[in-house]
């Protein structure tokens, strides 16, 4: 399965089966996080097979069950971290999905000292990730028209607009989707709305316009 399928077939899971991560699934993702923890000076961590640990991690919205397994996604305090962690986490939960794994964004508060993941110092937790077999596959997400969240003085072109429609296939905080991407020449300049976690949602929402758009048909300004 390559990532763009997996980015239609994603959708977020919070129950989970008590099936665990194991064997060459466990090794894939393991380099898989590492990889991206090399590329991005994140502190990722995989924690698997805690059932309690979860508990000392409180949700601030959702209902989750069967939680055994997560993604930490930490990193040192700075203006870039959120929308780093937004783009490496969601790297992560696409080729998770490849993996046939399901996940969630768990946005949360923790009591310290229960934890069983390690920050240092200078460090900041963003977010963690469930991961895991799910009870089902989750449904597709309602999204707003194209024409909300972009802006062109031109014409767009199809790569445009498939960057676009990927971006709208990105999970957001509480399904908020408050991105604009906006195009001149060749140059794509994507801003975060206001809203709770947008800054992490715009690098989730980059990372899938990149995956539909092509890499090759633009740059960043
Ligand atoms: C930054 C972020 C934080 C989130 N926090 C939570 C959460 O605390 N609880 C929850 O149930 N879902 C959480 N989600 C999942 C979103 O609600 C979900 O992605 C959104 O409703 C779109 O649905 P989909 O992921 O199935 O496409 C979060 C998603 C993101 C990107």
């Amino acid at each position: 399965m390559d990532l763009l399928q997996a980015m239609y077939d994603r959708h977020s899971v919070r129950s989970y089966t008590e099936r665990p991560i194991e064997g060459k699934t466990k090794e894939d993702l393991m380099s898989f996080i590492e990889q991206c923890r090399r590329e991005s000076g994140l502190h990722l961590q995989l924690v698997t097979d805690e059932p309690n640990a979860f508990n000392s991690l409180m949700a601030h919205y959702g209902n989750f069950s069967g939680v055994r397994n997560y993604i930490v996604l930490a990193g040192k305090k700075g203006k870039e971290l959120e929308e780093t962690c937004g783009y490496y986490g969601e790297k992560i939960v696409l080729y998770a999905q490849t993996l046939d794994l399901n996940t969630c964004w768990v946005a949360l508060t923790y009591s310290k000292g229960k934890t069983v993941f390690q920050l240092d110092p200078g460090e900041k937790l963003c977010l963690v990730i469930a991961v895991g077999y799910g009870t089902s596959e989750g449904v597709p997400h309602k999204t707003k028209p194209r024409e909300s969240v972009m802006h062109t003085e031109q014409t767009p072109p199809d790569w445009f607009l498939r960057g676009i429609d990927a971006a709208l296939l990105a999970p957001t905080a509480m399904n908020q989707q408050k991105f604009v991407f906006s195009l001149k020449g060749n140059t794509v300049t994507a801003k975060a709305g206001i809203g709770f976690y947008s800054k992490i949602d715009l690098g989730i929402a980059k990372y899938h316009f990149e995956l539909g758009a092509g890499t090759e048909n633009f740059r960043w300004g």
